[in-house]
């Protein structure tokens, strides 16, 4: 027997997944053998976030979506349902482009307004995790039939020059609030990036979580089943198997905390006691420190004002700026500014 996988009423077996296109990296990236040799062994500790998501991160990051306490996938959820059919009535796209598209769920809502509107269009959702992108893939084309699907597989942190360049206006979407995990000159290398692909009738839908009441944020990444503490602690299990190491998951435990004057979620593993880990692949021993820390993930609020600077300053203008009466979070709708002094490449 397969594992299969539940998402609502539905079951489907991973192994009826579609094909991934493979995304060659434009520039070299780091391997976990060096990203791991430089955080790991730097003080203070750190890692990237992307290697959350092996097959049980990404589940586990789906579970957190429906915690009472995460609001921004249901704010998101909400604001692309009731904004959707402005969204494709005004971009008209042949193709939407995602940028880690996990599950696609709420890009439901926008393919239900192509349906709506009978926008027949091409869906390329992007994402490191292959085994999602699969079921996810086989789930949407079953769903909608006339919809074609085509998965990338591949690092958005490689550079984006390996991506298809398809005809006709294409929606680049990057939802999720994760432009916040990316530190303030990432995000902005990586819309310029964007930026640079777009044609004069291309856009850019971004989701970006706000600035709120302290006890608001740090009940998101501290629910009270613990499954943002899973998530957390998940990473290790990553390491273990991807490094030959052996941390033990129950000497860690789960830290989020607000930090005001960065205006971001921190999110640390914290050992508990004093301990040694062996990481065979780094042929080391670390050293930890009762209460010593490894920054796992950050994610940046942003104001109304930082939004509009970070999309003004990588060349975009913002079109529509979409939020709920109490301004958790921001949809934002953009196109590139510069566009009357880009080659036409139609
Ligand atoms: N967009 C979805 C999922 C957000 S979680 C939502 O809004 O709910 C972040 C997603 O980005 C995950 O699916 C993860 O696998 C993917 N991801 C993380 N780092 C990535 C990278 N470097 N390149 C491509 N995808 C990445
Ligand atoms: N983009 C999401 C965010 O910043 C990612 C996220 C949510 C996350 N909860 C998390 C990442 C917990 C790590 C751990 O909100």
């Amino acid at each position: 027997m397969h594992k299969t996988m539940t998402d609502g009423a539905r079951q489907y077996s991973p192994l009826n997944g579609i094909e991934c296109l493979r995304v060659e990296p434009s520039r070299l990236l780091p391997s976990l053998q060096q990203d791991a040799r430089s955080g790991l062994l730097a003080s203070p500790r750190s890692m990237p976030p992307k290697y959350f998501y092996d097959e049980r991160g990404a589940r586990l990051f789906d579970a957190i979506c429906d915690t009472q306490e995460y609001y921004p996938t249901r704010t998101e959820e909400v604001l692309l349902q009731q904004h959707a059919r402005e969204i494709i009535s005004q971009v008209k796209p042949d193709h939407i482009i995602e940028f880690g598209s996990g599950t696609s769920r709420k890009t439901r809502h926008l393919l239900d307004a192509c349906e709506g509107l009978g926008r027949r269009l091409t869906y390329w959702p992007f994402d490191v995790c292959e085994p999602v992108l699969r079921t996810t893939g086989h789930a949407l084309m079953h769903d909608y039939d006339w919809l074609k699907v085509s998965p990338l597989l591949g690092d958005y942190h490689a550079g984006l020059d390996e991506l298809p360049v398809p005809q006709g206006p294409c929606l680049y979407l990057f939802l999720g609030g994760t432009i916040g995990n990316f530190d303030s000159v990432s995000a902005h290398q990586f819309l310029v990036e964007i930026c640079d692909r777009m044609r004069a009738d291309d856009s850019l839908v971004m989701g970006a979580d706000r600035v709120k009441a302290h006890d608001v944020l740090h009940a998101a990444y501290n629910d009270a089943e613990g499954i943002t503490a899973e998530f957390n602690l998940n990473l290790l299990e990553v390491l273990n198997r991807g490094l030959d190491a052996d941390f033990d998951s129950a000497r860690f435990s789960h830290r989020a905390v607000y930090n005001a004057t960065r205006e971001q979620i921190e999110m640390y593993l914290v050992a508990r006691e004093r301990h040694q880990v062996r990481i065979d692949a780094l042929d080391c021993n670390i050293r930890l420190q009762d209460g010593e820390s490894i920054l796992t993930e950050i994610s940046r609020k942003f104001s109304d004002e930082s939004l509009q600077a970070m999309l003004t300053e990588a060349g975009y203008t913002l079109d529509r700026h979409y939020q709920p009466d109490n301004r958790y979070y921001s949809l934002l709708l953009a196109r590139p500014t510069s566009i009357g002094s880009k080659k036409s490449e139609l």
